[in-house]
């Protein structure tokens, strides 16, 4: 984490979990145990159905809301699909864009990525884009050319002041949902990298303003390790932010000195 420069975000993804009434027990829990007046900022990324909901139920303690993707085109015949102004005006600030299980299930690319960042902050959300490796892409020693390479598809064409402003989320997927977490020293490496490839595109002022996170079971045992990386600006975090109790000593270990 680097406080001085750039936010650090702890972001939820909640994948397709909890119904309206689990979201509300989930507040319920979270409430009187969340941190207050620290640093870190709190996002939830949570199921389309829950956005409104979520946006009423965490605004006193300060969490901001995110969707879990968008489409990039702002209306029409996309039977099933939401467009970045919906998620706006439903009240939520953030959104996932290019999450591995959405590449993987989904067909996104990181052309149709692309095309959801700019859609994405045209309507004035905050995109978190992921990007990450296999474990055989690991293992053949690409790791850092796709990186770059999802990085720079992701954020082109996108002027250097809207840059400054994304979230990039480096999650591997071999750490997905496995319990096998990337050691602090392989997410701070690929993390800095990241921070590289932005600043030889956009400049150092730009690359030391943007939020890199690391994702893939991250939890209150790995946190405080993973986020004393210089580069390591927060997490996005799937199974643990299920559970309140966990999820808010995730949030402490962003809020240590
Ligand atoms: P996990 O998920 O924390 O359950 O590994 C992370 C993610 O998919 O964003």
């Amino acid at each position: 984490m680097n406080r001085r420069y750039r936010k650090t975000i702890i972001a939820g993804n909640w994948k397709m979990n909890n119904t309206l009434s689990e979201t509300r027990s989930f507040a319920e829990q979270l409430k009187p145990i969340m941190p207050r007046g620290k640093w870190c900022t709190v996002v939830l990324c949570v199921p389309a159905t829950n956005i409104q909901s979520a946006v009423r139920l965490f605004k006193d303690c300060h969490i901001a809301v995110g969707a879990e993707t968008c489409h990039y085109e702002q209306k029409g015949a996309y039977t099933g699909e939401i467009t970045p102004a919906m998620i706006k005006e439903a009240g939520a600030k953030y959104v996932i864009i290019g999450h591995s299980e959405r590449r993987q299930y989904y067909n996104e690319t990181d052309f149709t990525v692309n095309k959801k960042v700019h859609a994405a902050v045209e309507a004035g959300l905050i995109p978190i884009i992921c990007v990450g490796e296999s474990l055989e892409q690991r293992e053949m020693g690409v790791t850092m050319e796709l990186i770059a390479y999802q990085v720079k598809c992701a954020l082109a064409g996108l002027a250097p002041e809207k840059v400054r402003h994304v979230v990039i989320a480096y999650e591997p997927l071999w750490a997905i949902g496995t319990g096998r977490t990337a050691t602090a020293g392989q997410a701070g490496e690929v993390c800095q990298a990241i921070r590289t490839v932005i600043r030889k595109q956009y400049g150092a002022h730009v690359a030391r303003s943007v939020t890199i996170q690391y994702g893939g079971s991250m939890n209150a045992k790995n946190a405080a390790e993973l986020l004393a990386q210089p580069d390591v600006d927060g997490g996005l975090i799937g199974g643990a932010s299920l559970k309140a109790v966990e999820f808010v000593q995730i949030i402490n270990a962003a809020n240590q000195e």
